[in-house]
């Protein structure tokens, strides 16, 4: 599964709105929106809903966090290759709401690699995006941990942090994708957001907790090229 950009990447985390038959629900949303609008949207799901998802839709879907355990003697772990093999094309890693240690991180990223799943690593400023840039992870996505969940966008209450984090991830590596997120709920959160330089959005509650989550992926799709 390739990935292309701006990219809708829809975090689920662990909202009882999107476990289980309801992780279905919205990620078929995200198919339908993904095929009607031509938008590139990818969803991050607990590891129990993994292969539910990825046997029935067609859309990149994501683990929320794996451990950089080797296949062995571990108890209790999430490995990247226990994802791939549900069906998995990448990980988030070091969101804020489950923050690694630098160096787990990049063992987590060397593992993903090897086994040809994504990267989507997490920072919570500009500055540590900065940091996590000499380890290549596929994207990062620069979150400032007080506007999680707050409605309140990035792109409208700190809109230098995104374009500040683009450039300094960019200054140290052109192969990492720039993203952002926290707080985004509407299209203009969403094309602010790429006007700023983002090369695509993080979004959980603005979808899960919706109302009428189809209704707001179809606002975003129409957005990523406004
Ligand atoms: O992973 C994205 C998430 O941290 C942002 O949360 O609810 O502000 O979209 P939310």
């Amino acid at each position: 599964m390739s990935i292309q950009y701006p990219l809708i990447m829809v975090n689920f985390k662990t909202y009882s709105e999107s476990t289980g038959a309801n992780a279905l629900a919205i990620a078929r949303y995200a198919e339908q929106v993904s095929k009607e609008y031509g938008a590139r949207i990818a969803v991050a799901l607990q590891p129990a809903d993994i292969l539910r998802v990825t046997a029935a839709v067609g859309i990149p879907v994501f683990a929320q966090h794996v451990d950089a355990e080797k296949p062995g003697s571990h108890t209790g772990y999430v490995t990247p290759e226990s994802v791939k093999e549900a069906g998995a094309c990448g990980a988030l890693v070091n969101h804020s709401e489950h923050r690694l240690r630098l160096d787990i991180i990049e063992d987590t990223i060397k593992r993903c690699r090897s086994l040809g799943l994504l990267t989507c690593t997490c920072a919570n400023s500009s500055l540590v995006g900065k940091s996590l840039a000499a380890l290549e992870p596929d994207m990062i996505a620069v979150e400032p941990p007080e506007l999680i969940g707050s409605g309140i966008s990035v792109s409208k209450a700190k809109p230098e942090v995104i374009s500040e984090s683009v450039k300094a991830i960019r200054s140290v590596s052109r192969n990492v994708r720039p993203l952002c997120g926290a707080g985004i709920t509407t299209g203009e959160d969403v094309s602010s957001s790429i006007r700023l330089g983002a090369e695509g959005v993080l979004v959980a509650s603005g979808v899960v907790k919706a109302k009428d989550p189809k209704a707001v992926l179809i606002d975003f799709a129409k957005a990523l090229h406004a």
